[in-house]
Formats: C-alpha cells, structure tokens, sequence
C-alpha cells in the first residue's frame, strides 16, 4: 500500500523516505529511526507531520508527565518514543506487519530506565478494540493517519472507543485532499475540534479535539 504514487528518486522531495534512516534531536535525546520504505512502505518512514507533532508536544502546551498515551498508526514510532521521553507512558500502535520494525526503533531510541513506559501493540482501527481500556487515555496522538477515506469510520470508531470527555486526541495532519477535510467533518459531529499549531514550511495542522458528551434525554 502506497500513499502517492512513487518512483524511486523521481520526486526530490520525497527521496529522504528511502534513506535507511532519519536522525532528530527531541526531548534533550539523539534519536535515529530506522526506516524501510522498500519493505513496510508507508508504515516504515518519517512523514513530516510526525516531525512536526514532536516539535509541539515539545513546545511544553500539553503536559505529558505521569500522563498515559496511545499512539495511533505510529509507523516508525517517532511520536510515541518522543512523548516517552517526555515523561507518558505510551502505548504505541499500528497494524501487526509493521510491529516487529516499530519495536526496533523504540528499543533503539528509549533508555533502559523508560523502557516500562512503553508498549508497542497491534491495533487495526475498529478490531477488537475491547483489548483497550475504553475511555482510558489521557492523550491519544495520530501523526499523518488521516488519509484513507476507507479507514475513515474505523478511526472514527476507534477514537470514540478510547476517548473519554477528558481525553485530548492530537492529530497532525496535511490535508492533501478534500477528503481529509471530510473526516475532520465527521470526527466534529462528535468531537469538538479545533487547529491548536501550524507550520508552514512543512505545511501541517495540528488539531486538538476533545469527545463532546451526548446530551442525556430529560
Ligand atoms: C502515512 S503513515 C504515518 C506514519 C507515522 N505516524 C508518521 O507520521 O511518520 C500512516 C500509518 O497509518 C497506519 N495505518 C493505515 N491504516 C491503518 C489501519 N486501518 N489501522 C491501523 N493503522 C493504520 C499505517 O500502517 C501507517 O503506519
């Protein structure tokens, strides 16, 4: 499965999605995460809104310490190792052929002593949710996962399941098409969603939504 149609060096900017590995400095850590677009594709690369989710989370406006997370279709992990290492524990997610890699990189880039912090599970949106607390979570944190207009109902799903009214969902996004629009659509018949960052340069939003509690009949 490919996001944009792809030939190899064919487009400048996408070139740096087939190196072995891209480096950052978040949280005080060098971080190196291995990427493998040949082999896992879209899964096993940095996509810029993951970067730029980690330069907000750094710039201190959520509070992460003590906090517990969930990331959702985390590719390479980037986001759930750098909330790690600002003090959550974090579950880090995505579907059962990209684990093996994204336990890598976290192995790799957690110290010993946050290891404990952090699991890495498979969580396909909309199965077999029950295998996660519903309404548990203080953050739930989704880089660049909005894009399949298929999947759309399934993450709709998902985030209801694990949100509760106190739960702040992070979503970094490039609206590439009007469908990305169109999920943002249907998440605020649900949520109440607003744009809390953007960066121009690598052109993302970040929108923070938090569940609107139904109105009980009286
Ligand atoms: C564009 S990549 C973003 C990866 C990473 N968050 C980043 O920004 O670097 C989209 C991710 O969503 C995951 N994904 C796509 N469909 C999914 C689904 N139905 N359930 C769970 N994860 C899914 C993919 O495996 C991939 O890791």
């Amino acid at each position: 499965m490919s996001l944009v149609p792809y030939v190899e060096n064919s487009i400048p900017a996408l070139s740096k999605l087939h190196n072995s590995s891209a480096q950052f400095r978040f949280a005080n850590h060098s971080l190196r995460v291995a990427q493998d677009w040949r082999q896992l594709g879209v899964a096993a690369v940095v996509w810029d809104a993951a970067v730029v989710m980690c330069m907000y989370l750094e710039l201190g406006q959520v509070e992460l310490k003590g906090k517990v997370a969930i990331e959702l279709g985390a590719g390479t992990g980037l986001v759930g190792i750098v909330a790690a290492l600002l003090g959550a524990r974090v579950t880090i997610t995505d579907r059962a052929p990209a684990l093996d890699f994204l336990q890598a990189n976290v192995k790799a880039n957690v110290p010993a002593d946050r290891q404990a912090s952090v699991v890495v599970a498979e969580l396909t949106w909309g199965e077999r949710l029950e295998r996660f607390p519903a309404g548990g979570f203080d953050l739930v944190l989704g880089a660049d996962i909005v894009y399949l207009e298929d999947t759309f109902p399934a993450l709709l799903e998902t985030l209801e399941h694990l949100c509760s009214g106190g739960t702040a969902v992070l979503l970094a996004c490039k609206i590439r098409y009007r469908r990305d629009s169109d999920f943002l659509d249907m998440l605020r018949q649900r949520f109440r969603v607003e744009e809390v960052y953007y960066e121009s340069q690598r052109d993302i939003h970040i929108y923070k939504a938090v569940k609107t509690t139904p109105c009980r009949d009286l």
